[in-house]
């Protein structure tokens, strides 16, 4: 997948924003503060009708203005073109999404079309971070390969909510929620399982991934390893069947304890994944360079996974990751990003590419300014 030119109007600090990029690096470069992360996360909005930050459409809306526009062309890696467009407006709170100039109706029917890989400073919390980061990470992966996991996900959530609202309200009002919950637990189960299943299938398949691309970072020696921790489980087997066998059982001996505290505490949202380098815990043991390691590697391989499931290179945006880096890894994910395919990369400094840098043909140079992007010809660099 490629974008071939974006149009940014009235998105954070990029008033009028026009550029046609390259099919290979795009370099972004400017002083903190000019707009680089806003131009990767309108293009965020490009390919997954929403930020990656999470940000609200309110908050990326240009202040003081009412409508926010991101178009462009993205080109598959077949050759199809698609002429895609996200418009939102503020007054109304509405936010539409086109393909080809034809409104899509549900925007879960995007997310995974055009697939992306991001990796950024925020990006550090899947091997620091709790719990919930890690989850994050599986859940914005696998939904970019599977539009039933986001429907499920979706749903999922919307259940939760539910569910938790009549367990606090009867522990407000002191009355029995059995009944009440009879509905929701059934939903719960239904989507919650076949969550879990997913989740054992995507890692099993990440895996082998991660490690050959940890190995190829680090050498040979360190042996990253993962593993899924389901909050509901089938004991000895991973069959839908058994995992839904798992969470009715675990759902009535937590019925009591989940009255009390008046929450869901049983289901894929409690889900962890723990991380290991040779069998010791990344979070308490790994030091800064393999927290490193392990999450170009994790991103490596989120990117195979990706291609392989869509049939589609996913477009790469890093966004000032490269400071962070020493020099190996540096030039380790730069080789890499040089292979895949399109690539945004969000720097302060130059520095970062070497001097050989093939800047002709596939690379290009912009400059962020203010909310501005120039291509910065072979002329000026020639200087
Ligand atoms: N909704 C908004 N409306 C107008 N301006 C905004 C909005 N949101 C953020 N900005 C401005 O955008 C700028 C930040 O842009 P951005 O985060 O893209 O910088 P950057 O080039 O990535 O910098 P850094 O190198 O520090 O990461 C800030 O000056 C901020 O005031
Ligand atoms: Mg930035």
């Amino acid at each position: 997948m490629k974008i071939r030119d974006i149009h940014v109007r009235k998105f954070r600090n990029h008033t009028q924003t026009d550029a046609v990029f390259s099919e290979g690096v795009n370099a972004l470069l400017g002083q903190n503060g000019e707009g680089k992360t806003n131009l990767l996360e309108a293009i965020s909005y490009l390919c997954l009708t929403k930020s990656f930050f999470g940000s609200t459409d309110g908050v990326v809306l240009q202040v003081g203005e009412n409508r926010f526009e991101v178009s462009g062309e993205l080109e598959g890696d077949t050759g199809i073109r698609y002429h895609v467009a996200v418009a939102y407006e503020h007054a109304e709170k509405t936010k539409e999404f086109f393909i080809n100039r034809t409104r899509v109706e549900k925007f879960s029917d995007v997310v995974g079309q055009f697939p992306v890989v991001v990796l950024s400073p925020e990006s550090g919390a899947i091997t620091t971070g709790g719990p919930a980061d890690r989850r994050r990470f599986l859940d914005f992966v696998i939904s970019q390969s599977s539009k039933v996991y986001l429907e499920d996900l979706l749903e999922y959530r919307r259940v939760l909510r539910q569910r938790n609202k009549v367990l606090f309200d009867s522990k407000v009002s002191r009355t029995d929620a059995t009944d009440l919950l009879e509905p929701w637990n059934e939903e719960l189960v239904d989507r919650g399982t076949r969550i879990v299943h997913r989740r054992h299938a995507f890692l099993e398949e990440l895996q082998p991934l991660v490690t050959e691309s940890y190995a190829s970072i680090a050498g040979g020696t360190e042996r990253p390893m993962m593993t899924y921790e389901p909050s509901v489980d089938g004991k000895e087997s991973t069959s839908e069947e058994a995992i839904k066998q798992g969470f009715l059982s675990e759902l009535k001996r937590k019925a009591g304890e989940e009255k009390r505290f008046g929450i869901t505490l049983v289901g894929p949202h409690r889900d962890e994944v723990t991380l290991e380098i040779n069998n010791l815990g990344v979070r308490s043991h790994a030091s800064q360079g393999q927290h490193k390691t392990l999450l170009i590697a994790l991103k490596v391989a989120e990117f195979l996974y990706l291609q392989n499931k869509r049939n589609e290179k996913p477009i790469l945006l890093l966004d000032d990751i490269f400071t962070e880096l020493d020099a190996h890894r540096a030039k380790r994910l730069l080789a890499l990003t040089n292979s895949v395919g399109q690539s945004f990369i969000s720097t302060t400094s130059d520095s970062v590419f070497p001097t050989e840098f093939n800047w002709a043909n596939a690379n290009k140079r912009f400059v962020v300014h203010r909310g501005t992007v120039e291509h910065e010809g072979a002329r000026v660099l020639a200087n």
